[in-house]
């Protein structure tokens, strides 16, 4: 995978988010029905925003887009996120017994988000990794 292969998936992924969070945000302005405000509150914090500064870190620092654990975190994280949220919005619109997937979900997100973590932690210290890096002589 080349240096940006990742970041620019996050990015193309968190644009899309974007739109879906502010378009369900005028529908809960028009509408006056915020029910489920904390779906589009969470569309746009672990999508648009999180995937965004995601694709940004990996630009500053591509070590933290390379290998197997880096797919890993953006799958676990692709797939977290929207079973999170749709199951959420089942069970705010009157869905029963749906609560476990939520959670499952939630927990899946969790994961990905301390791989995330563990990838920043391991991988920013060499200088010679990242972008900046590169550029000095
Ligand atoms: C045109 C764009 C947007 C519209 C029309 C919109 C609309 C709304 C509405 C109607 C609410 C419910 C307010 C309430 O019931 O108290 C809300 C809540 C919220 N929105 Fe948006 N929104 C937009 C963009 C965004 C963006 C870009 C973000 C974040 C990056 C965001 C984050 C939030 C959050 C965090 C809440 C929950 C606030 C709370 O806890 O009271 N919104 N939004
Ligand atoms: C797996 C990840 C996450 C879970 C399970 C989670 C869970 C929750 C829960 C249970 C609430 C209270 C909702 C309510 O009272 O109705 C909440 C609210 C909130 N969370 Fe999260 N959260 C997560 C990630 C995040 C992230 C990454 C951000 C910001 C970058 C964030 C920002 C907020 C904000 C602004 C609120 C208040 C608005 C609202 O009520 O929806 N959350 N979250």
């Amino acid at each position: 995978m080349t240096d940006n292969t990742l970041s620019r998936a996050w990015f193309r992924v968190a644009a899309i988010y974007f739109v879906i969070a502010v378009a369900l945000g005028i529908i809960m302005g028009a509408s006056g029905d915020h029910s489920l405000l904390a779906v589009h509150a969470h569309i746009n914090l672990l999508g648009w925003v999180s995937m965004s500064l995601f694709g940004l870190i990996g630009l500053a620092y591509p070590a933290i887009t390379q290998g197997r654990l880096a797919v890993w975190q953006f799958w676990l994280h692709n797939i977290g996120v929207p079973v999170m949220l749709a199951a959420l919005s089942a069970q705010l619109k009157g869905v029963a017994g749906i609560e476990p997937l939520i959670g499952i979900a939630s927990i899946v997100v969790g994961i990905a988000v301390a791989l995330f973590a563990w990838l920043v932690l391991t991988r920013i210290a060499a200088r010679s990794n990242t972008a900046v890096g590169r550029r000095v002589p």
